[in-house]
């Protein structure tokens, strides 16, 4: 079986074996750009990971793992517009080193070139399934990303809605990626359905720590701008679970701050230290690992031994706990 580093290995293989065109430069360089800036190439290391509980040949997957890594890109890309964000992986974001039209169009051809690296495999019935479950959970990232816009001028979205919001924009692509490496390995249904819930669920708390750290993370490791969520009222964990906790007189002040916009002077700090009052980053904890707890009883249940697992569930203990 491969470690983690070899498995980052050969997805950065394949992405330098398969470049984009060169021209038109000015389309392609971004894409370039947003990947060669790094990022945990989470998704295709979870579709590899699937892929190897099955099977030792895991070279074939390599396509799906890069269809996946360039769909996450493309959403990035248009994410950090959506969001005004200036920073993305430590270095200024497409739209700001560039302009909103190439991060548009950039990010575009990205995506279709993910459907090309689908398409490459030669089993026409495999392809069919992998596009099945790409194209599922691709509209469901965009319903969830609309979910997400929705929220910000909303202020009685509950804790339940954010959680569907955060499963559409965030954890299906974890799942799905899981359960395109345990298509691409040719398991059973039952397997890949377990392993689509086991990232489905882990991906619910990989949000909610993204959540945390966009809030409380160390700016010199982050690589995002720290207190981004709080400056475009974005309605995280942290705000809901603390208009949730706090007693009716005691929210105003919360309240107010979400009316303002992201040029209020000291914001982040005001929003910050509400949380902490309320011991909101301990709250943000405790729930992530429920999900967590949830997200391995569906990694026991896929039929192999456990000895094959043990790379998984490490990964996910340590993503959820990341300080980037
Ligand atoms: C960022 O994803 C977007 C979220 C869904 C939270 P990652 O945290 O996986 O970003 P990179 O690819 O490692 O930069
Ligand atoms: C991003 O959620 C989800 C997608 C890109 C689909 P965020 O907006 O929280 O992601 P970051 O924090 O910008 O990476
Ligand atoms: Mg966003
Ligand atoms: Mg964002
Ligand atoms: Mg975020």
């Amino acid at each position: 079986m491969h470690d983690l580093p070899a498995l980052l290995k050969k997805i950065d293989n394949y992405g330098v074996a398969n470049p984009f065109p060169e021209a038109p430069r000015a389309l392609y360089e971004p894409c370039s750009y947003i990947l060669n800036l790094g990022g945990k190439r989470l998704r295709p290391a979870l579709l590899l990971m699937a892929t190897e509980l099955f099977t030792d040949s895991i070279d074939r997957a390599l396509p799906a793992a890069w269809a996946v890594e360039l769909f996450h890109n493309f959403s990035l890309m248009h994410d950090d517009i959506m969001d005004a964000a200036p920073l993305r992986r430590g270095q200024p974001t497409v739209h700001t080193r560039w302009n909103t039209t190439t991060g548009i169009l950039s990010g575009d051809v990205m995506l279709i070139h993910a459907y090309r690296h689908l398409a490459s495999f030669q089993d026409a019935a495999v392809v069919a399934e992998l596009v099945k479950v790409f194209n599922r959970v691709a509209i469901e990232v965009c319903e969830g990303q609309q979910y997400d816009i929705n929220f910000e001028t909303r202020n009685d979205v509950t804790l339940p809605e954010y959680i569907r919001m955060i499963e559409l924009k965030t954890a299906v692509l974890l799942g799905g990626a899981m359960e395109m490496g345990a298509i691409c390995a040719g398991a059973s249904t039952a397997d890949a359905e377990h392993l689509y819930h086991f990232g489905r669920l882990a991906g619910i708390a990989f949000q909610i720590q993204d959540d945390l750290l966009d809030t409380y993370g160390d700016p010199a490791k982050f690589g995002k701008q720290v207190g981004g969520d709080i400056l475009q009222n974005k309605k995280t964990f942290l705000v809901l679970k603390a208009l949730e906790i706090m007693p009716a007189e005691n929210r105003s002040a919360l309240e107010t701050w979400l009316q303002t916009g992201p040029e209020a002077p000291g914001k982040v700090e005001a929003v910050r230290s509400i949380f902490d009052q309320n011991r909101i980053p301990e709250l943000a904890n405790a729930e992530k690992k429920q999900f967590q707890t949830e997200a391995f009883n569906h990694l026991e249940q896929v039929g192999v031994p456990v000895t094959r697992k043990a790379a998984l569930r490490e990964l996910i203990t340590t993503l959820l706990d990341r300080d980037r």
